[in-house]
């Protein structure tokens, strides 16, 4: 958060599972949709924000199988754990305020009584702050209602929530993902640095108090859960602040960027003609994503004959630019796209999807851009990511020019291996 220096534009709020993620998609279509709108319009001045139900160990887990981008902050365990960056500061503020009226003990002996209906979950899953189990839906409002009763005849303050058709999680009545939600934007205030518009996604049980959050705007993804939708219909039914997407998942949150009018909302990847993007040119961080896009789909193999784009692309090329491969090896600029060419289509009809993450720009002398980003390419199963340095130059009334590359492995990256990576 330290980077922004203003109010941030927009601050995205999304749930994961169901909703930035479509766990029916194995192709992530819609997720790499969202990741290219945001490096291309917001990552610079805005802020994205994860708030799961996961623990820590099973977001870890999903962000090594999906295409994820790094929030800036992480809400976990149904809002009871908040942490901030990429190293993932814990905010422990927060966690003492989730003290109150709290006993751990008490919640699963009391819990324990309803072994016939309550299932205890992974113990990952066990936090702190929070208990979960499984319950079949026809159980749920029965036990939820006896168990509720007990506890707060236990001298306990607790909040029960039903997710997924699934799920029972038993947190402290002061956490949830929307007391996290309100949580932040105080804390986000008092730093003056409140969002301008902030929209929150969700698809299940427990992002029902997302939308309940005074001046946030939210989506429910078209294929939110019953239980969601029943919450909406008897609680927020005619707030105009909140939608039900027609599309799925990410899809569902891109669709409401451009409902609420809260920015751009065509993604980079809906665009099919590179060359129509020009004009926009003079924004480094949207070069970067338009020139990853362009080299996926030409080793997909699904554009033809781009000459145009790529003789426009070595005409942006300094002629004494520099590409420095992960390896250390150098080569020009300039040779490394003619290299292109001979690697036309040799991923058709594989999995192969390069996205970019994090991408900031920074102009630290008038006229010159460092850009630095993770680039991330999955061929297969497996899965590399080169933080990658690109410096680039501009004059006045004419495009960037890209005068320097450095690649080097990630320590997010699974392989780190030379064979086989271009750019
Ligand atoms: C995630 C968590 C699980 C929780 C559920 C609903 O799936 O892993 O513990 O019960 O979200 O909040
Ligand atoms: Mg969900």
């Amino acid at each position: 958060m330290e980077r922004l220096t203003s109010p941030p534009r927009l601050m995205i709020v999304s749930d994961l599972d169901h909703t930035m993620v479509d766990h029916h998609d194995p192709e992530n279509l819609s997720l790499l949709r969202f990741n290219s709108l945001w490096e291309n319009a917001y990552r610079h001045d805005s802020l994205l924000v994860f708030s799961t139900g996961r623990s820590p160990t099973l977001y870890k887990e999903l962000r090594k199988e999906k295409p994820l981008l790094t929030p800036d902050i992480t809400i976990m365990s149904v809002g009871t754990e908040i942490t901030y960056g990429n190293s993932m500061v814990p905010d422990h503020g927060w966690v003492e305020t989730l003290n109150n009226k709290w006993d751990l003990g008490i919640v699963r002996e009391e819990a324990g009584k309803f072994s016939e209906e309550l299932k205890l979950q992974s113990e990952t899953e066990q936090r702190p702050h929070k208990i979960s189990f499984y319950v079949d839906k026809s159980k749920a409002q029965e036990v939820t209602k006896e168990l509720s009763q007990r506890l707060e005849k236990r001298g306990l303050d607790v909040k029960i929530i039903y997710s997924g058709g699934m799920d029972l999680d038993i947190l402290p009545q002061g956490a949830g993902k929307g007391q996290a939600l309100a949580y932040l934007l105080k804390k986000l205030k008092t730093e003056g640095k409140l969002p301008v518009n902030t929209l929150a996604c969700g698809d299940s049980g427990n992002d029902a108090e997302l939308f309940s959050i005074p001046d946030v705007y939210g989506v429910m993804v078209s294929n939110a859960q019953e239980e969601l939708l029943k919450w909406h219909a008897e609680n927020a039914k005619d707030n105009p602040k909140v939608i039900h997407a027609k599309e799925r998942c990410a899809g569902g949150i891109i669709q409401a960027i451009g409902h609420f009018k809260l920015g751009p909302n065509l993604s980079p990847r809906d665009v099919s003609d590179f060359l129509e993007c020009k004009t926009e040119n003079a924004n480094p961080g949207h070069e970067i994503v338009k020139f990853f896009l362009f080299y996926e789909r030409w080793r997909r193999g699904e554009v033809e004959n781009c000459e145009a784009y790529t003789a426009s692309l070595k005409a942006s090329c300094h002629p004494g630019g520099v590409f420095v491969h992960p390896s250390g090896t150098e080569k020009s600029l300039r040779d490394t796209i003619d290299e292109l060419s001979k690697y036309h289509g040799d991923k058709q009809g594989k999995k192969f999807r390069v996205w970019a993450d994090q991408v900031l720009a920074t102009d630290t002398t008038p006229g010159t851009w460092i850009v630095k980003l993770d680039k991330w390419e999955q061929s297969g199963d497996e899965r590399r990511c080169c933080t990658t340095t690109v410096k680039f130059t501009s004059k006045e009334g004419e495009g960037l020019v890209w005068e320097h590359v450095q690649q080097t492995w990630s320590e997010q990256s699974e392989v780190k291996d030379n064979s086989s990576w271009i750019i």
